[in-house]
């Protein structure tokens, strides 16, 4: 069976349960595969850290770049030491198909499995889904690459270290390495963290155009996921970085809605398949502003909000801002959001935003039973 088959198989035996919170715009985009186009800005980014392993490691890692992206919960979260208690596990944050099946939220998910076959390097690139606000850079479904190694006990045993810092010494020059592989010569900081699944655990950031950015979380396994996976005795580093916040850094890509565009003018720019082209924009239609005010209640969240736009506008919303925020003297809270629509692609007609706009009104007062002001 094809994976698209599988994908459309799942979706209809669970299509009527009241906790599927995944919207058609949303499934949709399973099976795109936009990191498996070599013309694509991310299939670009991608290969060009393939290229990286592939030299420095004598093709030693595996590469996994279709695994369906419907997991199980104890996938996505239990596998990788995710407390109970998480936000990550809401509704608000994760898309669920059924209580026990959502559409991973990371690569990680991926951790576990291939341990118990027996992987010891791997790379696995996919795309991950998360409920989110809507802004130039967060987008609910992105793409990630997660890496993994393990290592025997010869090899720290050798370097005369402890297991844990040899780890963490080779991961930081792996990923020293990788940066400069994609960036050049920039210059870089470790800071310290928190993960579930490795500790301890590190960003990465670079110095780009006059800011720190974070590229990738990183850390040493923790050794009840090795444990539990059939490698007591051994130690791991795993890694998992944001291919569209770096891609948007390496091309200039000022929008993470146009990885997603089929308009010719922004694919036929990366036609070469390299890296290092900057992408020149072509004009930036108008963007137009919409507010809006209601009464919120205790259910509300932004994430819930943000969800209906898209679900009404889809990709001609570029931004969903809250800019007013007040409780009064009876304890009811009021917010206003202002909806910037823009199309990357055409001008939008005043009398068409004012439809968008007018159905996002109503579904946000029939759907998040809200009291528009
Ligand atoms: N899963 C993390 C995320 O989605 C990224 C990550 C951090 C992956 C540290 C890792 C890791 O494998 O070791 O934000």
């Amino acid at each position: 069976m094809s994976m698209t088959m599988t994908y459309l198989h799942t979706f209809y035996v669970v299509r009527d349960d009241p906790t599927n919170n995944v919207p058609d715009n949303i499934f949709s985009k399973l099976g795109v595969h936009l990191h498996r186009r070599d013309q694509h800005p991310l299939g670009i980014l991608k290969n060009a850290i393939y290229e990286y392993f592939d030299t420095h490691y004598s093709n030693k890692f595996n590469k996994f770049d279709d695994l369906c992206p419907i997991v199980s919960v104890k996938q996505n979260f239990d596998d990788v030491l995710v407390p109970e208690d998480h936000v990550s596990r809401s509704y608000n944050d994760t898309y669920y198909i059924d209580p026990q099946t959502v559409l991973r939220c990371h690569t990680s998910a991926h951790q576990a499995e291939l341990l118990r076959t027996e992987y010891t390097h791997f790379l696995v690139t996919g795309d991950v889904y998360r409920r989110d606000s809507i802004d130039s850079t967060h987008y609910p479904v992105f793409h990630q690459m997660e890496g993994f190694r393990v290592f025997v006990p010869e090899e720290w045993e050798a370097s005369g270290m402890d297991a844990t810092l040899f780890a963490a010494t080779d991961l930081k020059q792996c990923l020293e390495g990788l940066a400069r592989h994609l960036f050049g010569a920039v210059e870089m900081r470790w800071v310290d963290t928190y993960f579930p699944f490795t500790n301890p655990s590190f960003e990465l950031e670079i110095y780009f155009k006059e800011k720190w950015l974070e590229v990738l979380g990183c850390g040493v396994t923790e050794q009840e996921i090795l444990k539990r996976n059939g490698k007591p005795n051994n130690v791991a580093w795993a890694f998992g970085l944001g291919l569209e916040r770096l891609a948007m850094v390496l091309f200039d890509i000022p929008d993470i809605r146009l990885f997603w565009s089929n308009d010719e003018r922004f694919t036929s720019q990366f036609s070469k398949g390299q890296l290092g082209v900057k992408f020149k924009p072509f004009s930036k239609y108008p963007p137009c502003y919409k507010d809006m005010s209601f009464w919120i209640n205790e259910s509300f969240t932004e994430n819930n909000l943000c969800e209906v736009v898209r679900g009404i506008a889809g990709d001609l919303v570029e931004e969903v801002q809250l800019i007013d925020n007040f409780t009064n003297k009876k304890g009811m809270t009021s917010h206003c959001y202002r909806i910037a629509y823009r199309s990357m692609e055409r001008s939008l007609t005043d009398e068409e935003i004012n439809d968008l706009q007018w159905k996002v009104r109503e579904q946000v007062q029939s759907k998040l039973n809200v009291v528009l002001r």
